[in-house]
């Protein structure tokens, strides 16, 4: 039976994509690199460390009837990029999907951070998206899709976040500049901004020495929640996906409109200010 002529329930959405996820062996590149394993797709899951945890997403991607490679590069060492998509060359010849997730920073006051914070922070969040994303077009020549985890860090300012916020502010910037320069080989790119996500870096960042409950930053998300992995992923798919191939250039907040809400809070409000339960029907 050819391609074509094959019924439609048997295609699924990401069938012979092949979607390379730095830091996807944990959180949300782990939650990603499954969805869209789960519609068909080629996984190549880059890790640092957790050679065991990468393996097991690999053997999951596997169990829903795909493919998938585990590939340990750290992307702060230029080196390790090349090497990398090196390997996506080798094994597949050709790449669709390229996701730039992997972060990690210094967690200090702006008087606080020493040379060597903002040149490792450099060196982890905005020089492995550009040169990724360099390797990345050499691979796509079909087209493809761009994609770069961002955080609210990157428009508001909080406790401990003003190394990262502010790279973080500097790929958003890059996804602009390389959704004009990329279009005309078919690669659209975009960011997806998470606000406050349940994850292993969360659970970090909230037991550090002097910072706020959490419970006080929850009582500010106008949805009562915090995201999960899977809403932060399913937006990251829709950017990958067909459903999205006029949108490029555009980073999507994903943050249950806590960035559009600001103090005075409702939540800190009383009597005639206080927002009501759902009014009854007439
Ligand atoms: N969690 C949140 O609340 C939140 C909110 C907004 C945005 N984000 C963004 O979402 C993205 C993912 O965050 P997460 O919370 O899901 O992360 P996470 O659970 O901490 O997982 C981090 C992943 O990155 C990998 N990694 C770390 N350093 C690396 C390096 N130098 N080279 C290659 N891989 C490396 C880790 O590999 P190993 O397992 O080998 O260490 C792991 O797979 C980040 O860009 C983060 O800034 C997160």
């Amino acid at each position: 039976m050819t391609e074509t002529s094959q019924p439609l329930h048997h295609r699924r959405k990401h069938e012979q994509k092949i979607a390379l996820i730095t830091g996807a062996s944990r959180g949300i590149g782990r939650c990603l690199a499954l969805k869209l394993a789960a519609e068909g797709a080629t996984i190549v899951v880059n890790y640092r460390r957790s050679a065991e945890l990468a393996d097991a997403v690999v053997d999951e991607a596997r169990e829903l009837g795909a493919d998938g490679l585990a590939v340990q590069a750290d992307v702060e060492n230029p080196d390790d990029i090349v090497r990398l998509f090196g390997v996506v060359q080798s094994e597949f010849g050709r790449l669709d999907y390229f996701v730039n997730n992997a972060a990690a920073s210094a967690f200090k006051k702006v008087l606080d951070l020493e040379t060597h914070h903002l040149d490792r922070s450099y060196a982890m969040n905005v020089r492995p998206f550009v040169l990724g994303a360099q390797e990345a077009v050499k691979l796509m020549d079909r087209g493809g899709r761009i994609v770069a985890v961002s955080g609210y860090g990157s428009m508001r300012g909080f406790a401990a976040y003003a190394a990262l916020g502010s790279y973080k502010a500097a790929v958003e910037s890059f996804i602009r500049y390389m959704a004009i320069e990329f279009a005309g080989y078919g690669i659209n790119v975009n960011g997806v901004n998470g606000g406050l996500i349940e994850s292993d870096s969360l659970e970090y960042f909230y037991t550090m020495d002097g910072m706020a409950p959490m419970q006080s930053v929850l009582d500010t998300i106008p949805l009562k929640r915090p995201g999960t992995l899977d809403d932060m992923a399913n937006v990251i798919e829709f950017l990958l996906s067909d459903n999205s191939s006029y949108i490029t250039g555009q980073t999507i907040v994903v943050d249950g409109g806590m960035t559009v809400s600001a103090a005075p809070y409702y939540h800190q409000t009383s009597g005639p200010l206080n927002l009501p339960d759902r009014p009854a029907a007439d």
